[in-house]
């Protein structure tokens, strides 16, 4: 008889799961998917797919009894889900412990703090009778952030005044309850850093350059074009994160470079990112691979790049349609293009439906490549 492969189980089948679950079938593993409706970018490439919500008991105990250990598409979950995945004997990654510790923005950074993490300034911002307290300890202008469920920019609010305070913080709290107040940074660059870690052993990226449009990452560019310490402290900040969080699996971490030469630590995540999907082409082992392996505690593979250069770019959904790319042809003229496809039932204009990437040796000559490519496809 044939033994059974080993199974992750996955809450979330978005694009994410996808590209993981890719990863986990290359390497002769299944996977099971927990999503609301049937036929998600993740659950198309799998026979275990669970629809419902993953608040429900009996469809997680199900998912836990098809799967060898469980990961999470992101961290917007309540972490008493995964005390109850856990509580069925079952590792889950990210632990509940290091959900509890990332989810709330304010007690993210408090936990980095601990450890000494460089970060921007930061206070709670509990009443709208705070201002002149935040003003005082930030200044102006400063940033206003939902504590939860923050994502692509909503849940975010530049703050320049009084009156602008009072109203990002009635929006703001319409959506999530609790907010906190940073100092707003003028960084000349946005960094991401991916690490793995396991019980053995600790993987890092390279440091890469994000650029986002609109709050949405929208371009990476890897290496980021730093020098070297520069980009040795930043990765080393990255792993720290990763420890002070008691992370274990794979996290990307979000940082600031800022004029006057300081790497400030934004916010980190713990699972791909999408600053990470350059490494399914650009390193020796995809951010996914590597998530696969630490979940299921092998050996860790190589973060090192195969080319000295990889530009990624996003495909926002450019028309309320199907989520097909409209003109395959055009969109890989360019022979040295990668086209990834999320295989989302729908596109919405500015939804993220697939991206682009491309390998090389001169930085400037495949952005320049990427941003072609992108203007020519339609999804
Ligand atoms: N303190 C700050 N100073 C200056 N810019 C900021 C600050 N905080 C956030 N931003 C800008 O807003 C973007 C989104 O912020 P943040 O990462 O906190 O939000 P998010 O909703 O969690 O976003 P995402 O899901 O895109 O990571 C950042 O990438 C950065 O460009
Ligand atoms: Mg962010």
């Amino acid at each position: 008889m044939l033994n059974k492969p080993k199974c992750i189980g996955i809450l979330g089948g978005g694009q994410l799961a996808r590209m993981s679950a890719m990863a986990a079938k290359r390497m002769g593993f299944d996977i099971a998917i927990l999503e609301k409706e049937a036929g998600s970018p993740a659950g198309q490439l799998t026979s275990i797919e669970i629809t419902g919500s993953s608040s429900d008991k009996k469809l997680l105990k199900k998912l836990a009894s098809l799967s060898d250990v469980i990961t999470l598409e992101n961290e917007f979950i309540d972490y008493r889900i995964v005390e109850y995945l856990e509580s069925l004997g079952k590792k889950v990654f990210p632990s509940s412990v290091t959900i509890s510790l990332i989810q709330d923005k304010l007690i993210q950074k408090q936990t980095l703090r601990k450890y000494n993490i460089p970060l921007p300034k930061f206070i709670a911002a509990e009443h709208k009778a705070d201002f002149d307290k935040i003003v005082k300890f930030l200044g102006l202008p400063f940033v206003l952030k939902s504590r939860k469920m923050g994502y692509d920019g909503y849940g975010n609010a530049l703050v320049k005044d009084k009156n602008g305070y009072i109203k990002a913080f009635d929006k703001l709290t319409h959506r999530h309850s609790k907010l906190l107040a940073e100092e707003f940074v003028h960084f000349t660059k946005e960094l991401a850093v991916m690490a793995a870690r396991t019980k053995k052993e600790t993987c890092v990226y390279p440091v890469v350059e994000t650029i986002q449009k609109n709050h949405i990452c929208h371009t990476v560019i890897a290496p980021a074009e730093l020098n070297k310490n520069i980009l040795a402290r930043a990765r080393k900040i990255a792993l720290d994160c990763v420890k002070a969080v008691k992370g274990f699996g794979l996290y990307g971490v979000e940082m600031f470079y800022t004029k006057d030469g300081r790497i400030l630590v934004n916010e980190m995540a713990p699972r791909p990112h999408n600053s990470g999907h350059y490494t399914i082409e650009g390193c020796v082992t995809s951010q996914f691979e590597n998530h696969v392996r630490a979940v299921l505690g092998l050996p860790l593979g190589s973060t090192e790049m195969v080319n000295p250069a990889a530009v990624m770019i996003n495909l926002l959904g450019k028309t309320n349609g199907t989520g097909e790319v409209k003109n395959y042809k055009k969109a890989i003229s360019d022979k040295d293009i990668h086209l990834h496809v999320y295989g989302k039932k729908s596109s919405r204009i500015g939804r993220k439906m697939g991206h682009i990437t491309v390998t090389g040796k001169e930085t400037k000559v495949i952005l320049n490549k990427a941003i072609a490519a992108e203007k020519k496809t339609v999804i």
